[in-house]
């Protein structure tokens, strides 16, 4: 399973590229504006700087929600590095400029996906990665690893080459059970990934570990 970072804190990602175990970012208006990213120019320079960090996709949302909007601001996206993925809402003109990207090569993330229909939407018109926010149906008392369990189940039927990107992922639970149903892709913080790190019998046998080996050598 690949691992995303989500987030546009250029020190969390640098951590998650340093630590050898990235594959790529997300980004969402959201977590730029929480980065006090603002302005056009600001935004398509801090995208350059993650380009600059990760190796592997890094995810740019378009702001635009009609057709032609979308194709404008993705394709000027896409223009920045080979490694921009345009990020497009789950709405009817979205699914018609994901179709319009992937005729021309250009990869997609089709965002704000919260049901089966939608994701066999966004795989039918050629989605590289289609984002299922697990999180968020969580808060709301719905089965979001349920959601991924279907659109795995779904896409194999049919052989759909869209990879199920599993985002809004909240804690280190949600990626191992991502990985348990086949999800190809999770996006979450830092926290989470960090968090998988830990065990008490790590920390426990390394420090007897430890200091087995300075009585030894005292
Ligand atoms: C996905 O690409 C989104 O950026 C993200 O995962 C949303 O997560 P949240 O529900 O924690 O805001």
């Amino acid at each position: 399973m690949k691992f995303f970072i989500d987030t546009a804190n250029l020190s969390d990602i640098k951590e998650a590229q340093d630590m050898g175990i990235l594959d790529g970012v997300t980004t969402n208006p959201s977590l730029m504006a929480k980065e006090g990213v603002s302005g056009h120019d600001n935004v398509i320079k801090h995208y350059q700087a993650i380009c600059d960090i990760v190796d592997g996709d890094v995810s740019a949302e378009v702001i635009a929600t009609d057709f032609e909007g979308m194709v404008k601001e993705g394709e000027a996206l896409a223009e920045l590095d080979d490694k921009i993925v345009v990020k497009i809402p789950m709405i009817k003109d979205g699914i018609k400029a994901i179709r319009y990207f992937t005729d021309r090569g250009i990869k997609t993330n089709c965002t704000l996906v919260f049901s089966a229909g939608q994701a066999l939407l966004a795989a039918k018109a050629g989605a590289t990665y289609v984002s299922p926010f697990i999180g968020r149906l969580d808060d709301i008392s719905t089965d979001g690893m349920g959601l991924i369990d279907t659109i795995r189940l779904i896409y194999d039927n049919y052989g759909y080459e869209t990879e199920i990107l599993a985002a809004s992922v909240r804690h280190p639970m949600h990626i191992i059970q991502c990985a348990e149903l086949g999800a190809d892709v999770m996006t979450g913080p830092l926290s989470a990934i960090n968090a998988l790190l830990k065990h008490p019998l790590t920390d426990s046998g390394l420090a007897t570990f430890l200091a087995d080996h300075s009585k030894a050598n005292s």
